[in-house]
């Protein structure tokens, strides 16, 4: 599947390269990987930090209209399944996309897409924080975490990388959008919370009760109406 992995020591971001490759023609599952990121961007327009000891990487995909849906939800499964894997941790996901440990962030998705020559690409950008010791998160240490302060131990970086390739592989060549928003919903400790979610447009409290196929989320409001969230940013409130 994946034929060429493009390694930089730094670049602005793995995303931009990944794009730049899809003019070109680069074939199916392209991987761009960075030491670091100066330009490391997150959704909703937010700079991401890649320093060194986080994994940054970009894959560039051609993906049908159908896979195009679960590519969010991919991406999410086959990072946390990694993660289990190569550090032995559990790892939840946080409505979209956050990969959460014990209830702090780990790393984030960010799924772009485009045309080239009347061709849809997508990439998926992929940023985990595996070997950042806590000093790094010293300000932060409430909401943000890594790898190896979760494990107690350094993580194989390599390791992690190959697992994160063979499953997206597995779930896109096998694509199954059924089994992967089973499994996606079943890793999302959003579900059941109270939530504020805030949209471009509302701020929204309530019951986060379900999510749907396309991956929006419903959240039920204490007057009792149903809201259908596509993308935003929603903070877990525990009760
Ligand atoms: C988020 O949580 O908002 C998503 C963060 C995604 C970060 C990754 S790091 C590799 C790729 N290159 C970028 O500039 N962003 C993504």
């Amino acid at each position: 599947w994946v034929q060429h992995i493009l390694t930089y020591d730094n670049v602005n971001s793995t995303m931009d390269v990944a794009r730049e490759a899809a003019t070109s023609g680069a074939p199916e599952a392209t991987v761009v990987m960075a030491a670091c990121q100066s330009r490391g961007r997150g959704r909703l327009a937010r700079s991401w930090s890649s320093p060194e000891g986080s994994l940054s990487l970009s894959i560039l995909l051609y993906p049908s209209e159908d896979k195009l849906q679960s590519l969010t939800m991919m991406a999410g499964l086959a990072v946390a399944r990694a993660i289990s894997d190569a550090a032995l941790i559990q790892v939840d996901l946080k409505w979209p996309n956050d990969l959460l440990i014990r209830g702090r962030k780990v790393g984030g998705i960010l799924v772009e897409s485009g045309y080239v020559e009347g061709r849809q690409f997508a990439v998926i950008g992929i940023g985990i924080n595996v070997n950042l010791d806590a000093m790094k998160f010293a300000e932060i240490a409430d909401i943000a975490t890594s790898l190896s302060v979760e494990s107690g131990a350094e993580v194989d970086v390599l390791k992690l990388l190959r697992g994160i390739i063979v499953e997206a592989e597995a779930l896109y060549v096998n694509f199954n959008s059924q089994g992967i928003y089973n499994e996606w919903r079943q890793r999302l400790v959003t579900l059941g919370c109270r939530v504020t979610a805030v949209t471009g447009k509302a701020i929204i409290e309530g019951l986060a009760e379900d999510v749907k196929m396309d991956g929006s989320l419903i959240i039920r409001s204490d007057d009792g109406r149903s809201h259908n969230i596509i993308a935003g940013d929603v903070m877990l409130r525990h009760v």
